[in-house]
């Protein structure tokens, strides 16, 4: 049962609910707002507490008062904000994630909380809102699909691995944000709606990422594709081998000829601008939906995790999800290029030379080394579409978390103003994008003696020779690459994080076709 949130003017020391979340910035002895009315109608009980040092405002702390009937609501949670000069829209997601599993953990089936920051802290409500709907819901998400004995008995979806805060309890039905000025009512209400797209956006790649490779097979993403496209209206074409021979789509069909499921390049189509073709953005997600390696084997330790190879694709269909649903006034056209990377007898060897889309050649040095070759012909397709604005998302390079690790994404591409676009999405939906310098030196290393270029340049700056390489299938569109290696996935629970797939960057990249169409 999916958690509905929702607003209510109203004075949050009159409101009735099981739980009353309020907050505390570190440093602050004599709590105000909300946190201050709750104070005073509990006699001091949180002042007291913040004068004997127990409760410091600390980002992350939470702390739990019992009410006995002081107030109508049966608990209290003070959750620290941290420090006022560091707070933003990502630290109400954060706490507001953290708040959710809490709550849960002590069984409570719902709770009512102030608009963190939305005040004091200086934020606008319709942020605020949008925050706490994102938070919540991300922070509260598990994935227990394949858990015998029903939802919830002690299972939490392997995300309890970490974080330690979140007990066994079962579903949160409902929360609401009590806010006592009438005049922000419809700004948070906007918020909310806003953030539960896109947070069930995200949901849909977390469950397409974490659900195995047995059952998330190019076949299957096409046809959650198609639910998507049926249910928020969006055109769809799935292209198969046959007509991925027609195209000469050979940097595809090579990964492809290793497995028995067959592939299949997903084109999802939304027309916000349909009278302005020149008004355009595609979103190109790699969809490994296993990556063996193939011939070029990887190693069995934790082999496993390459199940969620297919998270670029992932957040792609989730983000046209979005895009269907909040209706950007811009095109936006989402390819999927789904296949496995196996190891059969007809798999492609090193040291043979496929022919992409455009007719450029590529030798295969590592079949490791898959996931930019079925992005180039997803590239030249998407060019072929007359789309000149690319963002490309993969699970690209093991590279890629040994040089950012899991804080940030890293960003490469061809168009200054693009990244910055990019950037900017990712200040507002707290997604973080590091540029890595794109310097013509690197072109060097996927020189190849018998190709174009080979689809390996070695050990040396391995995350910035597989962008160079996909710079050549992009052509003259402005261009992103998106290496998302690290952060498709958490290591533990934190905020609106937990343990396993995490969905990014789905809400940057529907906030991304949100600003862009409103520049026009
Ligand atoms: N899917 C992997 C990259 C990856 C590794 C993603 C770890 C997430 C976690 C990719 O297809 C791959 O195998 N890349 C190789 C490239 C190399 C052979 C040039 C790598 O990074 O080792
Ligand atoms: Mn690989
Ligand atoms: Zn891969």
């Amino acid at each position: 049962m999916p958690t509905a949130i929702t607003v209510a003017a109203g004075d949050i020391t009159n409101f009735a609910t099981p739980a009353l979340v309020v907050n505390l910035f570190q440093g602050v002895a004599q709590p105000g707002g909300g946190t201050g009315a709750v104070d005073r109608a509990l006699d001091g009980a949180i002042s007291a507490l913040i004068a004997d040092g127990e409760i410091k405002g600390r980002l992350g702390e939470m702390t739990l008062l019992h009410t006995m009937g002081r107030i109508p609501a049966k608990r209290v949670v003070v959750a620290g904000l941290g420090q006022r000069a560091d707070f933003d829209a990502d630290a109400v997601r954060r706490v507001s994630g953290d708040v959710a599993r809490f709550l849960r953990g002590k069984g409570v089936a719902e709770f009512a909380t102030i608009a963190h920051g939305a005040g004091i802290g200086g934020l606008d409500a319709g942020e605020t809102a949008r925050a706490i709907a994102e938070g919540t819901l991300l922070g509260l998400y598990r994935f227990d699909a394949y858990r015998s004995g029903g939802n919830g008995a002690g299972a939490d979806g392997g995300s309890d691995g970490n974080g330690g805060s979140d007990g066994d309890g079962g579903d949160i039905a409902r929360v609401t944000i009590v806010e006592r000025d009438a005049g922000s009512i419809d700004a948070l209400s906007a918020g909310v709606s806003v953030g539960a797209t896109l947070a069930a956006a995200t949901q849909l790649a977390r469950d397409l990422v974490n659900h195995p490779a047995n059952i998330m097979t190019p076949t299957r993403m096409a046809e959650v594709a198609a639910e998507v496209a049926e249910a928020v209206g969006l055109e769809l074409d799935i292209i198969d081998r046959e007509r991925m021979q027609e195209h000469g789509m050979g940097a595809l069909l090579g990964v492809a000829q290793g497995s028995a499921e067959p592939p299949k390049l997903i084109v999802l189509t939304y027309r916000g601008d349909p009278d302005d073709g020149a008004n355009n953005l595609g979103l190109v997600g790699k969809g490994i939906t296993f990556d063996t390696g193939g011939i070029s084997l990887k190693p069995a330790a934790n082999m496993e995790a390459m199940k969620g190879d297919m998270a670029g694709g992932a957040a792609v269909i989730a983000a046209m999800q979005a895009i269907g649903r909040l209706k950007p006034r811009i095109n936006v056209a989402g390819l999927i290029a789904a296949t496995e990377n196996m190891p059969g007898g007809k798999a492609q060897r090193p040291g043979d030379v496929v022919r992409a889309m455009n007719g450029k050649t590529i030798e295969i040095i590592n079949t490791d080394a898959e996931g930019r070759l079925v992005l180039a012909d997803a590239l030249c397709y998407a060019r072929s579409l007359g789309i000149t604005r690319l963002v490309d998302i993969a699970t690209l390079t093991g590279a890629m978390v040994v040089t950012l690790g899991k804080a940030c994404t890293g960003m490469m591409g061809n168009s200054a103003p693009l990244a910055r676009s990019i950037g900017k999405a990712g200040d507002r939906s707290g997604e973080r994008f590091w540029e890595l310098p794109m310097l013509e030196d690197y072109r060097e290393l996927i020189k190849s003696d018998v190709a174009d270029m080979k689809n390996s340049g070695g050990r040396q700056a391995g995350s910035i020779t597989a962008a160079m390489l996909l710079r050549e299938f992009a052509a003259d569109a402005a261009w992103a690459h998106l290496d998302i290696a690290g952060t498709a996935t958490a290591a533990g629970n934190k905020g609106h994080l937990v343990k396993g797939a995490t969905g990014a960057p789905t809400r940057t990249l529907a906030q991304l076709a949100m600003d862009l169409a409103g520049r026009g």
